[in-house]
C-alpha cells in the first residue's frame, strides 16, 4: 500500500470556528472531502482567542523563532484534539498578534487591525518554517495549500527553503490583495530582490498576493469562468498581466458546499424539514411561514403565495448592493411580493437599506446582522434567491439555495455563471433550467429578470418543474476534490 499523500491547509478561517464568509465554508469542507478520498490532512490557523475559547484540550507541540516587523515573536504551535473541522487542526500561537477579541482581520471598532502585515507574514513564516522539518509535528507534508492574501506570502518563504514541500494557492477573491507599504516591506525584513515587478512589488507597494501568484508551484481559483475573467483588465484589479503570465499553472476548481450542513432534509435550524423526495412544496411553504414570523409577520394561508425574494450577503460593492437598492421600489411598487434580506458591511449600505426598509414596512424585511440561522432559514423559506454579484469568484449560496429549492437569480460573472441555468423557454423545456439569469450589470437588467421569476412565479407547473430541477443538482464536493487530489500528484 502506498503512503497517503500529505497535505497542510494554510488559512485565516474555517466554518464552524471562525467565518467571515465563504472562504470559511471551504477550509471546512475541502480538507474532510480529501480525507475521504484517502488523503492525510490536516489545517493551519492562526490562534486567534475566538478559537481558543471554543477548543478543550491543547498540546503544545513546539516552539519556532519567528521574524516579525522589526522583533523576533516566540511562537507555539498548538496540537488539538478538536473534532470541529473533521480532520486534525493545528494552531500558530503568537499571543501578541492573535490573542485579541472579535474578527480575525478586524479591530472591534470595525477598521483593520494596524499590523495586519505582521500578523499574516509571522503566521506564513510560521507555517513555511513548520512544513520544512517536520521535527516539530513528526510529519512533514508533501504540498503546503494556502488560501487568500493572508497566507500569499507562504509560497514565497518555502522557496527560501531548502527541502521544503511544493505549495499549491487558491485565489478565493482578488479584490482582497494584502497590499502594505515599502516601510512595511523593510520592517518585516522580506529579502530585498522580493522587491520587484517580478516578485512582489505591485505598484509602487507590495502584495502579499502576488507573492502567493508569483511563488506558488500551482495556482487555483474557485470556479473556471473566474478563472478565465480575472486574466482581463475587468477583473483583473491590477493582476491580469501577472496572472496571464502565469496561466500554464492557474486552474478554475468550482468549489462545492456541503451537503450534510446544506441539508434541507436534517439542518436543524429549519423549523421544518423537507426534500426533493419528501413534502418539498408543503415543507417550503411551512418554512416561508415560519420565517415570516420570526420577522414579525403572521399570515393567512392565502397571504402566503406572494412571492417571497431573499437575500444574504456581506454588504460590500462585490455583492451588487447597489443594483438591488435601486430596483427595489420597481418591484415594491408594481408588483405583489416581499423582499428579506440579511447582510452586515458597509455602513452607508447598512444605512440605505435601513432606510429602505422603513419605506416598505411589512415588505421590505431587513436584518443587519450575521446569523447562521435565519441564513438557513431564508434560504428555505425564500422563492428566489437573489446574487446580483457584480463579480462573484465562486459563490456558495446560489448553491445552498438550489439545494433549498430557492431558484437562484443572479448576474452572469464567475462561479454564479458556472452553476445556475437560465430559464429560457428552451431550458425549460428540455428540463435543464434552474434559476434567472441577467447579463449587464444595471439595475435594467437585473428589474428584467426578476419580473421574469415573478412572471414564471405565477405559471404553478413550471415553477414546481423549475424547484424540482434545482434541488436535484449535485454539488458536493466529490468531483472537484478529486481535481485537487490530480493538481497535488503533478507537483509531488
Ligand atoms: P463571500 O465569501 O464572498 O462572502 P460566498 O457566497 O462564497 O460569498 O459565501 C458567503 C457565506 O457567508 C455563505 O455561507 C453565507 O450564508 C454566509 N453569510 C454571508 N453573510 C451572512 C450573514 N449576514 N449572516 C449569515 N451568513 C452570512
Ligand atoms: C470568496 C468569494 C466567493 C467564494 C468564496 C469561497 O469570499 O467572494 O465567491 O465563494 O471566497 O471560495
Amino acid at each position: 500500500e502506498t503512503e497517503a499523500m500529505k497535505i497542510l491547509f494554510a488559512a485565516s478561517e474555517a466554518y464552524p470556528l471562525v467565518k467571515t464568509g465563504g472562504l470559511g465554508d471551504v477550509v471546512h469542507a475541502l480538507p474532510r472531502a480529501l480525507q475521504q478520498q484517502g488523503m492525510d490532512v490536516r489545517v493551519i490557523l492562526p490562534a486567534y482567542r475566538l478559537i481558543l475559547e471554543q477548543i478543550a484540550s491543547l498540546r503544545i507541540a513546539g516552539w519556532l523563532q519567528v521574524q516579525g516587523a522589526g522583533r523576533m515573536h516566540m511562537i507555539r504551535i498548538l496540537e488539538t484534539d478538536d473534532h470541529h473541522l473533521g480532520v486534525p487542526l493545528l494552531l500558530v500561537d503568537a499571543t501578541d498578534l492573535f490573542d485579541r477579541p472579535g474578527s480575525p482581520y478586524l479591530h472591534p471598532d470595525g477598521y483593520n487591525w494596524h499590523d495586519n502585515a505582521e500578523r499574516f507574514t509571522v503566521f506564513s513564516r510560521a507555517v513555511a518554517q513548520l512544513a520544512s522539518s517536520g521535527d516539530i509535528l513528526d510529519w512533514k507534508p508533501d504540498v503546503v495549500h494556502g488560501h487568500d492574501w493572508q497566507t500569499g506570502l507562504l509560497p514565497a518563504f518555502l522557496k527560501l527553503i531548502p527541502e521544503a514541500p511544493t505549495s499549491v494557492y487558491t485565489i478565493h477573491n482578488l479584490s482582497y490583495s494584502g497590499v502594505f507599504s515599502h516601510e512595511e516591506f523593510t520592517h518585516l525584513q522580506l529579502p530585498s530582490e522580493w522587491w520587484s515587478a517580478d516578485a512582489t512589488e505591485f505598484f509602487g507597494n507590495f502584495s502579499m498576493l502576488k507573492a502567493g501568484i508569483v511563488f506558488s508551484d500551482k495556482i487555483t481559483t474557485v470556479s473556471p469562468t473566474y478563472a478565465e475573467e480575472i486574466q482581463t483588465p475587468g477583473f483583473g484589479y491590477g493582476f491580469d498581466g501577472v496572472l496571464r503570465s502565469n496561466h500554464h499553472k492557474l486552474k478554475g476548481i468550482l468549489n462545492g458546499i456541503d451537503q450534510d450542513i446544506w441539508n434541507p432534509a436534517t439542518n436543524s435550524y429549519l423549523p421544518v424539514h423537507y426534500s426533493l423526495k419528501h413534502r418539498y412544496l408543503a415543507g417550503k411553504r411551512s418554512n416561508k411561514q415560519a420565517l415570516l414570523e420570526q420577522l414579525g409577520l403572521f399570515l393567512q394561508d392565502d397571504q402566503l403565495d406572494t412571492p417571497l425574494l431573499g437575500f444574504i450577503g456581506r454588504l460590500v460593492e462585490q455583492k451588487g448592493v447597489d443594483l438591488l437598492l435601486q430596483i427595489i421600489p420597481s418591484i415594491l411598487d408594481n408588483h405583489d411580493a416581499r423582499i428579506v434580506i440579511l447582510g452586515s458591511g458597509e455602513k452607508h449600505y447598512e444605512s440605505a437599506l435601513r432606510e429602505m426598509a422603513a419605506l416598505y414596512p411589512q415588505r421590505l424585511l431587513l436584518t443587519l446582522g450575521y446569523s447562521e440561522e435565519l441564513a438557513h432559514r431564508i434560504e428555505a423559506g425564500s422563492d428566489v434567491f437573489l446574487m446580483p454579484s457584480r463579480f462573484e469568484p465562486c459563490g456558495l449560496n446560489q448553491m445552498y439555495s438550489l439545494r433549498y429549492g430557492t431558484p437562484p437569480l443572479i448576474h452572469h460573472v464567475g462561479g454564479l455563471a458556472d452553476t445556475v441555468v437560465d430559464a429560457t423557454q428552451e431550458n425549460l423545456e428540455n428540463g435543464t433550467a434552474t434559476g434567472f439569469v441577467f447579463h449587464e450589470p444595471s439595475a435594467a437588467s437585473m428589474l428584467h429578470a426578476v419580473e421574469r421569476a415573478l412572471k414564471l412565479y405565477q405559471n404553478t407547473a413550471e415553477w414546481h418543474k423549475l424547484i424540482r430541477t434545482a434541488m436535484a443538482q449535485d454539488f458536493g464536493w466529490t468531483k472537484s476534490a478529486s481535481e485537487y487530489i490530480q493538481l497535488y500528484s503533478e507537483i509531488t
